[in-house]
């Protein structure tokens, strides 16, 4: 099995407007604080949040499910991004919407698959033998192109490491040198380099060099202690989905094969059930070797009643494995027809059997004083100067419609306010900008009286 080359493939879109949320804001009893962490009010939800946590870390969640169920607006998608904050960036979180099984080229299941797999973590943990150090001199050494015609190639690359014990001078293969350019090494930067695969990889900038820029997106890293040559643990934390890309692509460069390596035949192209099989097994004996330890990660289901009884048939099975994440879903629909059946009305669009296995936590509607501090969040995270009237007057428009559409104003009414070169909103835009666009009740309410004027 390949895991030298897995790339993380974190998905991370439809966080734009959840942005200001940084946990779910309990105390250390676990209650919620009234305005903490980017979150606002619905403080029972908050708690019961919390305790989901605490069963992800004590690893009492796997294979279990928690659904949001609320109206629109009331928070369900910020309640599971802040569940994801909590958890860490070490913890899978995969994010997808209950629409997203319906493509027209792949099965709606192997999309469930596929998704299942991102939200289970694996960390590896193994002793390697490492060539590490602060890169004090990075030459490569080129040579006429021996093929003839014009140009040079690189014949091989002389790198020196420095750690608080010494410095080494490697000669090495420009395999290596690919590598080092891929990982943008450059001098000055902490790095080890694998002596069996001649993986790279750059730990961050040596703190030595701290002084010399302004605070940067830059990790700083101590200069390392002991050999340049040791043994050292290494621990990477990957998905299935990660090592099942990696190892279902035939990759060029350093094509690295690890102890498992004859499992896996090279040039497989697709992820297969087999190869998910194959990839399963030699999970499950690196836990057996004590080389690896499953993280069961969260798989966010938002919109569930988008999926039908084929998928909800599927995902209850897959729950019942004994690799499974914990699975939170949200809905915004009360009794209604479950997707792909005649005439089965379940409880939120949800087979019965499936929700009897699940927590289920209430989001309710904020009152308008809630609404006015979330706006008021929202507008400090924008960056938008918005008077406390006008704030006030947006939170009496989301108590009639929802809270995110009272949300959605901010921007549009913040581009008015500066075309109107106003420092910035006040009540004038607002009142403009709620006329222009509708919320989802006027609009249903408009096609209602004036049904007959649109095409059907
Ligand atoms: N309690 C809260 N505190 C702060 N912001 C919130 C809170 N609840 C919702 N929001 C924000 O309000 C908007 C709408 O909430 P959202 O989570 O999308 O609702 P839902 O998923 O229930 O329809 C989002 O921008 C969200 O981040
Ligand atoms: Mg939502």
């Amino acid at each position: 099995m390949k895991i030298e080359e897995v790339k993380s493939t974190t998905k991370t879109q439809r966080i734009a407007s959840h942005s200001h949320i940084k946990g779910i804001g309990l105390d250390e009893n676990g209650y919620a604080i009234q305005s903490a962490a980017g979150l606002v009010g619905q403080e029972l939800a908050r708690e019961a949040a919390g305790i989901v946590v605490e069963l992800i870390r004590s690893k009492k969640m796997a294979g279990r499910a928690v659904l949001l169920a609320g109206p629109p607006g009331t928070g369900k998608t910020a309640l599971a991004l802040a569940i994801a904050q909590e958890l860490g960036s070490k913890v899978p979180f995969c994010p997808m919407v209950g629409s997203e099984v319906y493509s027209t080229e792949i099965k709606k299941t192997e999309v469930l698959m596929e998704n299942f797999r991102r939200a289970i973590g694996l960390r590896i943990k193994e002793t390697k033998e490492v060539y590490e150090g602060e890169v004090t001199e990075l030459t490569p050494c080129e040579t006429e192109n021996p093929m003839g015609g014009y140009g040079k190639t690189v014949s091989h690359v002389v790198i020196g490491l420095k750690t608080a014990k010494g410095t080494k001078q490697l000669k090495l293969d420009p395999s290596i040198y690919e590598s080092l350019q891929k990982e943008k090494v450059e001098v000055g930067d902490v790095i080890y380099i694998e002596s069996n695969s001649g993986a790279v990889k750059r730990q961050g900038r040596s703190d030595t060099f701290a002084t010399e820029f302004d605070l940067e997106a830059e990790e700083y890293v101590p200069l390392p202690k002991g050999d340049v040559h040791k043994k050292k643990e290494v621990i990477q934390d990957v998905t299935l989905h990660d090592l099942d890309i990696a190892n279902a692509r035939p990759q060029g460069g350093q094509d690295i094969m690890s102890m498992m390596g004859q499992l896996m035949k090279p040039k497989k192209t697709e992820i297969t059930d087999k190869l998910r099989k194959e990839i399963n097994k030699v999970v499950n004996k690196y836990i057996d070797q004590g080389i690896a330890e499953l993280v069961p990660g969260v798989l966010f289901i938002d919109e569930v009643h988008m999926l039908d009884i084929e998928c909800f048939t599927y995902l209850h099975r897959a729950l019942e494995s004994t690799i499974a994440p914990i699975v939170i879903f949200a809905t915004n629909r009360g009794k209604c027809l479950i997707r792909g059946t005649e005439d089965i009305i379940s409880a939120h669009g949800m087979p019965l059997d499936l929700l009897d296995r699940i927590m289920i936590i209430r989001t309710l509607p904020y009152s308008q004083e809630e609404m006015t501090q979330i706006l008021k969040i929202r507008a400090e995270t924008e960056n938008i100067e918005i008077c406390e009237e006008s704030l006030q007057q947006l939170g009496a428009i989301g108590t009639k419609t929802t809270l995110r559409y009272a949300v959605q104003l901010l921007t549009p009414s913040n581009l008015l306010a500066k075309i109107n070169g106003k420092e910035g909103i006040s009540k004038e835009e607002i009142e403009e900008m709620s006329e222009l666009f509708y919320d989802a009740k006027q609009s249903a309410k408009i096609l209602a009286e004036q049904g007959d004027k649109f095409l059907k």
